[in-house]
């Protein structure tokens, strides 16, 4: 069955963006959004160094837009995945009442490798380090969705 995914993160610029473009080009079947927690850069594309690893991987990003995350999304989606536990929390802190849509991280959909998180590349700088556990855990997750 078709699932609608919102993958969520603090600026969406790097991670969540990523994300929702490994998961776009590998899950044709199912529909993929991305937003931001904070709307520090609404309207703007992936961050440049972001979206210049991703192209080394065949991934082109140059189309998504950032956009905040809001309350509404809980009703539009049936999956919301965030990076770490600070998206978590600003995700839960916006849920209505009486929504039960699940809200999970990332990470949990590669327990593989030990990560409780997505380290943010904006500040850690290191891109490859992120794709790759994105690739993973969108694996995962695709695997997750169609079991
Ligand atoms: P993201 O990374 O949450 O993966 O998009 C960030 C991008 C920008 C900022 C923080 C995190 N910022 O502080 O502007």
């Amino acid at each position: 069955m078709s699932q609608r995914i919102l993958f969520v993160c603090l600026g969406n610029i790097c991670r969540s963006p990523a994300a929702e473009g490994v998961f776009r080009a590998r899950a044709h079947h199912h529909a993929a959004d991305s937003a931001g927690t904070s709307d520090w850069h609404v309207g703007e594309p992936p961050y440049g160094p972001m979206q210049r690893a991703a192209r080394a991987r065949g991934l082109d990003l140059s189309d998504l837009r950032a956009r905040q995350f809001i309350a509404a999304d809980f009703d539009r989606f049936d999956l919301i995945v965030g990076m770490d536990d600070g998206n978590i929390a600003k995700i839960e802190a916006l849920r209505p009442a009486g929504n039960a849509t699940p809200v999970r991280l990332l990470t949990d959909f590669a327990a593989q490798t030990g990560a409780d998180h997505v380290p943010d590349p904006y500040y850690t700088r290191d891109f490859d380090g992120a794709l790759d556990l994105i690739e993973t855990a969108i694996d995962g997750l695709i695997a997750y969705l169609d079991a």
